[in-house]
């Protein structure tokens, strides 16, 4: 966690791509100017693979939550390079999509759909690393508490 944490992320927008924004700073971060560690944010396979042919990449950034799950493939991409696998807005979910399914998994398991949300990332692969921001006491202790919630082949099937 502390190496995680320790990762610099770099943000790659809409008219940024890893080789204009991303390799002048990994060539430093090599060369021992800027820490340790290499983390991408909300980039493809495809950025990932260039960056990788400069330095490891230890950790990727990208948006993804029960209700948003475009970057699937990085996800398990990651899982097979032993790369940590960030998802940012943790907690966001269409309510649409899922059309109450994840209250009905909640009330099964006595949970939140907040701790459901968690849960299903926690369980969707062994390298994602969940970082829910909070500003209170109650909702982190019930984040934490996710992270002993079990969650069956059914749920996964039910919530998609
Ligand atoms: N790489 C990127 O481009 C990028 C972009 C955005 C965010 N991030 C990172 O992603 C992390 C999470 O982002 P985030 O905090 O914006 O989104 P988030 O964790 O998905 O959601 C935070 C929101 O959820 C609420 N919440 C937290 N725990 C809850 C619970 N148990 N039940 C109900 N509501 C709960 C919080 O309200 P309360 O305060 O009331 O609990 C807050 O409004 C942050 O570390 C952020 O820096 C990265």
């Amino acid at each position: 966690m502390e190496r995680v944490l320790k990762t610099l992320t770099y943000s790659l927008g809409k008219d940024l791509d890893v080789s204009r924004l991303g390799y002048g700073a990994m060539r430093l971060t090599g060369e021992g100017v800027w820490g340790k560690h290499v983390g991408l944010s909300e980039v493809s396979i495809a950025d990932i693979t260039r960056a990788e042919k400069i330095l490891p990449i230890v950790s990727v950034q990208n948006m993804y939550n029960l209700g948003e799950r475009k970057w699937d493939e990085v996800v398990d991409y990651t899982a097979k390079r032993n790369i940590a696998f960030i998802p940012w807005y943790p907690l966001a979910s269409d309510p649409g999509q899922l059309s109450g399914k994840l209250e009905i998994v909640a009330a099964r398991h006595k949970a939140t759909p907040a701790q459901i949300a968690l849960a299903w990332l926690l369980h969707r692969s062994p390298n994602i690393i969940v970082i829910p921001g909070t500003t209170s006491i109650n909702h982190l202790l019930e984040n934490i508490a996710s992270a002993r919630i079990n969650l069956s082949g059914r749920d996964f099937q039910e919530l998609g």
